[in-house]
């Protein structure tokens, strides 16, 4: 199963082939809506026609370089040095004064060397050993050709639903989730609201992933909802890490899906 090449908040890494089994296959467009890391787009096969979105930039540029200019990409990657102080000139240069290549390449360097991946500050630990530094070029190239059929966009959720919607799209929504997420983009209750009652109207299928929380199920209410265990939340310390419960929702009854899909 294909990786993504970047680690992400909220990222579906662990769930992901749970998720993939819940896809009915009769879409012609597979969209992912809230992309990040995008691991279900990268695991699955390949859909006729897809779409990756994000509402933020610097993702989508780094997804955008590397289906376009994967070796100035790998050229740049392959031979960065592991430090705390490039890491910080590297935050610390302004986005303006860089090439979209250049933007990509830092952008990696940060997601890569980072704590939990947020691109702030150096990761490191006393029970860890450092990165050494070497990188799957390889795997640019797998993503790149995994690209080739996929739509990049950088547009908000609700204008992405709006114009790819059809009896023949299939929507994976993996929105911030409620009242926890801390991204760079910030996602309300009445984004919340407004994801609901347009998937209640959409033509195509959806499944979401999001936490479990009580106004979550009140809203998505009439739709299948099954609850799923994941991982740990993002803390510093071993102590504030807890799991947590997820739900998977969607406009059909995927265990259905499941069951068929194990049938054949
Ligand atoms: C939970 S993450 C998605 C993780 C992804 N499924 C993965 O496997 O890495 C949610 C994403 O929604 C994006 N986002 C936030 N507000 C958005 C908006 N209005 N429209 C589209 N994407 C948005 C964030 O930038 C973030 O990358």
């Amino acid at each position: 199963m294909l990786r993504s090449p970047l680690s992400w908040m909220g990222g579906k890494y662990r769930l992901r082939k749970d998720l993939i089994k819940l896809i009915p296959n009769n879409h012609t467009c597979y969209a992912e809506v809230f992309g990040g890391a995008s691991w279900v787009l990268f695991g699955k096969e390949k859909s006729a026609v897809e779409v990756y979105n994000d509402i933020n930039r610097d993702l989508v540029n780094f997804f955008r370089i590397l289906k376009y200019h994967p070796d100035e990409l790998k050229n740049w990657i392959e031979k960065d040095v592991v430090s705390r102080e490039i890491f910080n000139e590297y935050k610390d240069i302004p986005g303006k004064y860089l090439t979209d290549i250049q933007r990509a390449v830092r952008f990696y360097y940060l997601n890569k060397y980072s704590f939990a991946s947020k691109g702030d500050c150096f990761g490191y630990g006393t029970s860890k050993r450092p990165h050494q530094g070497i990188f799957d070029t390889s795997l640019i190239d797998k993503v790149r050709d995994r690209l080739s059929n996929c739509y990049i966009e950088n547009i908000s959720f609700d204008i992405l639903i709006d114009k790819y919607d059809n009896e023949r799209t299939f929507f994976y929504c993996d929105p911030p989730y409620y009242e926890t997420a801390q991204y760079k983009d910030k996602f309300y209750k009445e984004d919340h609201l407004k994801l609901v009652s347009l998937l209640k109207n959409i033509k195509g299928q959806f499944m979401v992933t999001i936490n479990d929380h009580p106004e979550v199920r009140e809203w998505y209410k009439e739709f299948y909802i099954k609850e799923v265990d994941v991982g740990y939340s993002v803390c510093r310390t071993k102590k504030g890490r807890r799991r947590f419960g997820e739900l998977i929702i969607t406009n059909y009854d995927s265990e259905d899906i499941l069951q068929k899909k194990v049938n054949v």
